[in-house]
């Protein structure tokens, strides 16, 4: 629910003298935004949690622009907010109320610069659409395999800043595995070249990877070199209903254990989480018989032409279905029905959001402790707020679970937001008695920093520190993101 006030653009007048002048010969007036209302959509955040001001928005058409624009800002002791599809779930690409932060957006360096389908690599800028990316690697042939909900607006440089993970991180990884080279600019606007193809380069410290979950503070990524597969050409889905959370991992191990190249998905999903999917997404059917109170969803994908899939795919479900773990399954038989069997878990997130308030823990535990912590947490948040619904879905196949909590039925929103730190804190004390994290794949932006001191003391968040400090030592960079 909307519970914040209309976002506020700040004058363009706030910036330090001769700046703004400077920025708009260096970008031209499509890359300097100063109209309040094309600066309002960069100021909030997809959740509604925050909304910030900016004195415009800065819209570097290449890597030339933004180094130098980056070099005027530098000078000018003015911090920067990096941008891309403006998808995150923990406030990362949202500049705070202080009006002095300028929203760097990057999304027109949207060129893909190279697909070379015997290495393998594609090379993406970093206002390229997730989608977009995945849409020329399969136009070359070839698969990207990242994929998340927010694939058709989030952006290169945005998953590969946050380490994205999604669907598909159970046989691909997460960004961070897809990635070979970076290109980016430092605080100081320097650019870093380092868009290699190689898959083996160990020459010092592997400086890419500071990029990729650095969420934007230490410098800007400008474009990617990235790891594709061979496409594949057969895939199946299916939507199955399990006896419990222990069943959904032992039909995950049956699956992997007899070939686990070819689970390129495995996510869970509850009753509740259904039910709300049912009730609020336009179309959306249930593709059994009866209502269950938990569910799985299996993606199956290979590059053999003789893959065997449906014939896997059906010996596995049997097997199950024997041992008691599977109580009804639908295989998708067309591209459609395997598409409605995604859209009934991908629009999770939607679902939850029409229905009210919910707040999100984005946690993971190692694989073999996901049904007890699904069972703990929702529990402990049953007895937190009487009447509160659970709705724990997700990323079963790498341990990353959304363990989402939607307000009870009919309370008051705002009451129940005002206990989010609560429901965060009992989701975590369970997920830290497993060796769990309390941030699987959305990051930490601004949501979570207090929780970086917390879990990542000591030697961790010490260097931490003073990275931060040697890369970027006016302190520019997305300040008040991941460390405080
Ligand atoms: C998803 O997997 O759909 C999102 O990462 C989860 C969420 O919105 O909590
Ligand atoms: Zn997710």
């Amino acid at each position: 629910p909307d519970t914040l006030p209309p976002a506020e653009p700040r004058p363009a007048a706030s910036l330090p003298s001769g700046l703004l002048d400077a920025l708009l010969a260096l970008l031209g007036p499509r890359g300097v935004l100063t109209d309040p209302a094309d600066i309002a959509p960069h100021l909030s955040d997809w959740r509604n949690l925050y909304r910030g001001s900016s004195p415009c928005v800065l819209r570097p058409a290449n890597t030339g622009e933004l180094a130098a624009a980056v070099k005027l800002c530098a000078a000018a002791g003015v911090p920067m907010v990096p941008q891309g599809g403006n998808t995150s779930m923990v406030g990362g690409a949202t500049p705070d109320e202080s009006g002095r932060q300028v929203v760097v957006a990057l999304t027109r360096m949207n060129r893909i610069r190279d697909i070379d389908p015997v290495d393998l690599t594609m090379t993406a800028e970093a206002g390229v659409v997730l989608k977009t990316a995945q849409e020329a690697a399969a136009g070359a042939g070839c698969l990207f395999p990242l994929s998340l909900g927010a694939e058709g607006t989030a952006t290169i440089g945005g998953v590969l800043s946050t380490n994205a993970g999604g669907n598909t991180t159970v046989r691909y990884g997460n960004a961070r595995e897809l990635m070979l080279g970076i290109e980016a600019v430092l605080p100081d606007g320097q650019v870093l070249h380092g868009l290699r193809r190689l898959r083996k380069d160990n020459t010092g410290y592997a400086l890419r990877h500071l990029f990729v979950g650095g969420e934007g503070t230490l410098g800007f990524v400008t474009a990617a070199t990235l790891k594709l597969f061979p496409a594949p050409r057969e895939t199946e889905v299916a939507f199955c209903a399990v006896r419990d959370e222990d069943a959904a991992l032992a039909l995950f191990r049956r699956f992997r254990d007899r070939d686990d190249s070819a689970v390129r998905a495995f996510e869970y999903m509850s009753g509740t989480g259904i039910d709300l999917a049912l009730r609020h997404i336009e179309g959306a059917t249930l593709p059994l018989a009866e209502r269950a109170d938990h569910y799985v969803l299996v993606d199956l994908a290979t590059p053999r032409p003789d893959g065997g899939l449906r014939a896997l795919m059906e010996a596995v479900l049997e097997e199950a279905l024997e041992a008691g773990e599977v109580l009804d399954a639908a295989i998708g038989e067309s591209e459609a029905q395997r598409g409605a069997i995604w859209r009934l878990r991908e629009e999770h997130p939607e679902a939850q959001k029409r229905e009210g308030a919910s707040v999100k823990n984005d946690v993971s535990v190692p694989v073999s402790r996901v049904p007890e912590m699904i069972r703990r947490c929702s529990a402990a948040l049953v007895e937190l707020i009487p009447g509160s619904r659970p709705v724990p879905f997700g990323h079963m196949g790498d341990g990353n679970i959304h363990m989402n909590l939607e307000q009870p039925e009919g309370a008051d929103p705002a009451a129940f937001l005002a206990r989010s730190h609560d429901i965060m804190d009992t989701v975590n004390a369970v997920v830290r008695d497993l060796d769990g994290s309390f941030s699987a794949e959305h990051g930490v932006g601004r949501l979570k920093t207090d929780m970086v001191a917390d879990w990542r003391g000591g030697a961790e968040i010490d260097l931490m520190r003073r990275i931060k400090a040697a890369v970027d030592p006016q302190g520019l960079m997305n300040p008040g993101k991941v460390l405080d």
